[in-house]
């Protein structure tokens, strides 16, 4: 009994332990409001380019938008709904989670997937 107690406030030691460091400071901290008409390529810097990159190519904390695997026929426009209003669970790299992406509008949304698109298909793809 007294090893059960201890190990349910070793598990509740550990779950504090795990939230406060979590790095999820992004889904934390309210982001700065998406100003009112902004095009597909400001959503993008707004919301996505701390990780995904300025320029599409990555960081260390995202993968590059031009890779291969997100050609839309591996990654279609609802993979991209899907991440962006749920965020993925790390499945393709090794960069942790994409968290949900806060405080974004349905037409936003689809602004910020038609630039994505629009821009890959300028500068290609990553092989
Ligand atoms: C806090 C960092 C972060 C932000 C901000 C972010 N992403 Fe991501 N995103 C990631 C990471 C990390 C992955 C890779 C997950 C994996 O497959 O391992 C990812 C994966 C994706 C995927 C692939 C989803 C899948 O099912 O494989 C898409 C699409 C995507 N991001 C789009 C976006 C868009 C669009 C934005 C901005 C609206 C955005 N991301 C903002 C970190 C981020």
């Amino acid at each position: 009994m007294k090893q059960h107690l201890t190990n349910a406030i070793a598990a509740i030691g550990l779950t504090a332990m795990l939230s406060a460091c979590g790095g999820d400071d992004i889904a934390t901290t309210p982001p700065e409001p998406i100003p009112a008409g902004a095009d597909g390529a400001t959503i993008y810097q707004a919301r996505c380019a701390s990780c995904h990159g300025e320029d599409l190519r990555g960081t260390d904390k995202g993968p590059s938008q031009l890779s291969i695997v997100y050609e839309p026929n591996h990654h279609g426009d609802n993979t991209y709904r899907t991440a962006i209003r749920n965020g993925v669970a790390q499945h393709h790299w090794g960069f942790g989670n994409m968290p949900a992406v806060q405080d974004i509008t349905d037409e936003q949304i689809e602004l910020v997937i038609a630039y994505i698109r629009a821009q890959q298909e300028a500068l290609g793809f990553e092989r």
